[in-house]
């Protein structure tokens, strides 16, 4: 049979129990505890009260609320599901509990004395996967042995499965709230995310090949045979063309995602890529317009809209570095990336640190400390990025909320100036729980709550670092407003909403000094001659569309 294609707006979506899957469904605590604290939940929830739901998710209000995105009721397919997950979840709902059970043994017996009395305490399921801890203020606590995690039966691939469909336009139910049950034009297959089977059909978008191949690699059961067909064509997709100016190229991607390239180097960041060949309302660059090859990709933090595994998973086979923050704490709500990523097929993860660099040629990628918009955790997996070519410099700060100007002011002494900064400026946030709720053992006041949010900088904060870093170039992320991000930030915002207004008032404000600034939304190219900028500092200007 003739080599076929894989059409340009095939999805490829993981799953995890038919949840949308991210990177907390895979580090086997956060996992155990997202199974009994989301995903039950929600599943109880409707299975009481679907007309609720149907509600819920009709109001503009309660987007990215917790409630089940189904049109008709599907209480049955529903409860199917939740038995489905009960069989496989045993020993993380056990596990789940046993965290519950080990905060509140803390809680009554660790009041500043040796911790070591207490180890026969901890419950079986864990024992031998925690330290106890204090804090320099005698506040109980514990680590974790994730490595160890990761080669037990607490790590669970089973639950892992893709899905298989063909996008048509942009609308898509909020992903942490709905699960996907069968639908027609919806092909399921029980592949974990590690199977190098997905790397094969995604090398197909490019390179054809043979869809009997594919389809017995990937188990595609006969009956399905003829549905999985029609995600192959005969035609091949536009080229991708690779930069081969002697400056550098930058294209937004939407979201936070941001490709540079030189002749010799490609560096993407937080991958979130849209596709080709199908109805969307704004124009974007999409998969087509990713080289074979791509020498970096940075991981900025631990969210699921910078960790995008729909994205990550057809890419792997190109990526030949994936650097992401590190992280040992240990901590629940801090799973180290580079475990999970390797978990998931990606053996080329790099850890970077504070201020540690790695250089490529004319090329050096530095992290920068990145603070905030994770609720007042002591979460350590987040890391902004300076990208420097010879001189030239980017500095990608995504969500970090600057809470201390000082801080960047001691980064500036070591680093100097930059020439381009990138900032994301999601001020309100999410309150804590919508994305931590699931670890938490206790209940929160809905004051602290509503008071630790997500948030990333305001206009005064992030005027910190225009007035501390003095770009000469200023954009602003688009903050989840394209359509194709909706399904995953839940985001909708008027010319009224407070993140605009204030990213708003940041643009203008650079403009009135004569800094090239804009918020970015759905596509941008330009093109940096940075030879010639640093021979020529005051020249006007640098971008050329
Ligand atoms: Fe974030």
């Amino acid at each position: 049979m003739e080599k076929m294609y894989l059409k340009p707006n095939v999805v490829i979506e993981p799953l995890f129990d038919r949840w949308y899957a991210w990177s907390h469904l895979i580090s086997p605590a956060t996992s155990a505890m997202n199974i009994a604290g989301r995903h039950l939940k929600i599943i109880d929830s409707y299975i009481q009260s679907p007309k609720m739901h149907e509600a819920a998710v009709k109001s503009p209000k309660m987007l990215g609320g917790p409630f089940m995105d189904y049109k008709t009721e599907r209480v049955e397919d529903v409860k199917v599901l939740r038995k489905d997950i009960l069989e496989k979840s045993d020993t993380a709902l056990a596990f789940a509990a046993a965290i519950a059970e080990l905060d509140e043994m803390l809680k009554a017996n660790a009041k500043g004395s040796s911790l070591e009395v207490l180890y026969p305490k901890v419950p079986d399921i864990l024992k031998g996967y925690v330290e106890l801890l204090y804090d320099l203020n005698n506040q109980p606590s514990y680590r974790f042995f994730e490595a160890l995690l990761y080669k037990s039966k607490h790590y669970n691939k089973n639950s892992q499965s893709i899905a298989l469909w063909i996008t048509n336009n942009d609308e898509r139910p909020f992903c942490l709230s709905t699960p996907r049950l069968d639908e027609p034009n919806v092909l399921h297959l029980p592949v974990p995310f590690d199977h190098p089977g997905i790397d094969q059909l995604s090398r197909m978008k490019r390179t054809p090949g043979s869809v009997a191949e594919i389809a017995k690699v990937l188990g595609v059961e006969d009956k399905d045979r003829a549905f999985f067909e029609t995600l192959f064509t005969e035609t091949a997709h536009p080229a991708y063309k690779k930069y081969e100016g002697s400056k550098a190229r930058m294209r937004y991607f939407g979201h936070a995602c941001i490709l540079i390239e030189t002749e010799n180097v490609s560096i993407l960041t937080d991958p979130v890529i849209s596709y080709y060949g199908y109805e969307s309302s704004v124009e974007h660059y999409s998969d087509i317009d990713i080289p074979d090859e791509i020498d970096y990709v940075l991981i900025t933090h631990n969210h699921q809209d910078h960790i995008l595994f729909e994205t990550l998973l057809p890419l792997r086979h190109k990526i030949k570095n994936i650097i992401v923050p590190t992280s040992s704490t240990g901590a629940l709500q801090d799973p180290n990336l580079k475990l999970m990523l390797n978990s998931i097929g990606f053996n080329n993860v790099i850890e970077l640190r504070d201020m540690e660099e790695i250089t490529h040629g004319n090329v050096t990628i530095t992290g920068i400390p990145f603070t905030g918009e994770h609720s007042d955790l002591c979460v350590n997996s987040k890391l902004c990025f300076r990208v420097g070519i010879d001189n030239f410099t980017f500095l990608f700060v995504a969500d970090s909320r600057v809470m201390e100007p000082a801080l960047y002011r001691h980064i500036q002494s070591v680093i100097g100036d930059i020439d381009v900064l990138f900032l994301g400026m999601e001020c309100d946030g999410a309150p804590l729980t919508w994305l931590y709720g699931p670890l938490l053992t206790q209940k929160i006041s809905r004051e602290h709550d509503q008071s630790r949010r997500l948030a990333g900088s305001d206009f005064e904060r992030g005027m910190h670092l225009v007035n501390i870093f003095h770009p000469k170039e200023a954009y602003v992320y688009a903050m989840g407003q394209e359509p194709w991000l909706e399904f995953i930030s839940s985001l909708r915002y008027t010319a009224e909403s407070h993140p605009i207004v204030q990213s708003d008032m940041l643009v203008k404000e650079c403009i009135n000094r004569g800094i090239i600034a804009e918020r970015l939304y759905g596509e941008k190219e330009l093109f940096y001659n940075y030879e010639g900028y640093v021979r020529t500092p005051s020249s006007e200007l640098l971008a050329v569309k």
